[in-house]
């Protein structure tokens, strides 16, 4: 009798410590994967910008791909007007718009991918493409703009090679915001 206990509980834990290995492989599943984590996720690495410190590699890739599109746009004649105060600042070396831009930027892309250890603080997508709530943009922002913009940032996610299959979803990331920021 207690040897046909001892062989049930025997069986019971390995039932046990199957069914939990089991459950940590499912939680590793890539199927689960958010556009962050494929983004390089949380995983920790040096900073390039900040000698010494660390940055999450998700964030890191998005805050280059963020930073190479201000600067694919500040080129781009075709959209560059509604970036006048912007660019105006950096002509005369002041760069605070630009890095609050860049981290506000890089905040709402972490967010909106699926990062946890971030948020998002800046104004809503509907007053920060509002003159009359965000002064530092010139005008409303039409359909065709908006697309050149999905286009700048396609060219700023080449720049820093991400993988086709990985700028389509980003670009569908920032598509989700079209109805609040094209007001015109
Ligand atoms: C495609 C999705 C877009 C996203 C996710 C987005 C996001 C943002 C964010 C987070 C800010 C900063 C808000 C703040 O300072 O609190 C911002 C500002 C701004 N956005 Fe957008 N935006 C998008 C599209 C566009 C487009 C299409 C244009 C124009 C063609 C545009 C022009 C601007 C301008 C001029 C500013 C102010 C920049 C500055 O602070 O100097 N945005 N946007």
């Amino acid at each position: 009798m207690k040897r046909t206990a001892f062989m049930f509980l025997l069986a019971a834990s390995f039932f046990v410590i199957i069914a939990s290995s089991c459950d940590k492989n499912n939680n590793s599943n890539p199927t689960t994967l958010t556009l962050y984590d494929s983004l390089g996720g949380t995983a920790k690495v040096a900073d390039p910008a900040n000698p010494g410190q660390m940055i999450e590699a998700g964030r890191l890739g998005i805050r280059s791909v963020v930073d190479s599109t201000i600067f694919v746009i500040a080129g781009d004649d075709s959209i560059n007007h509604y970036f006048d105060v912007l660019l105006s600042e950096v002509a005369v070396n002041d760069l605070s718009g630009f890095q609050e831009l860049s981290k506000n930027l890089t905040d709402f892309f972490c967010v909106a991918t699926g990062a946890k250890n971030f948020t998002y603080t800046g104004l809503s997508m509907t007053d920060a493409h509002n003159p009359a709530t965000n002064p530092r943009i010139n005008e409303k922002v039409n359909a065709a703009d908006f697309g050149q913009f999905i286009n700048d940032l396609g060219t700023g996610a080449q720049q820093n090679g991400l993988p086709d299959y990985l700028i389509s979803r980003v670009a569908a990331v920032a598509e989700t915001v079209e109805g609040q920021v094209v007001q015109r």
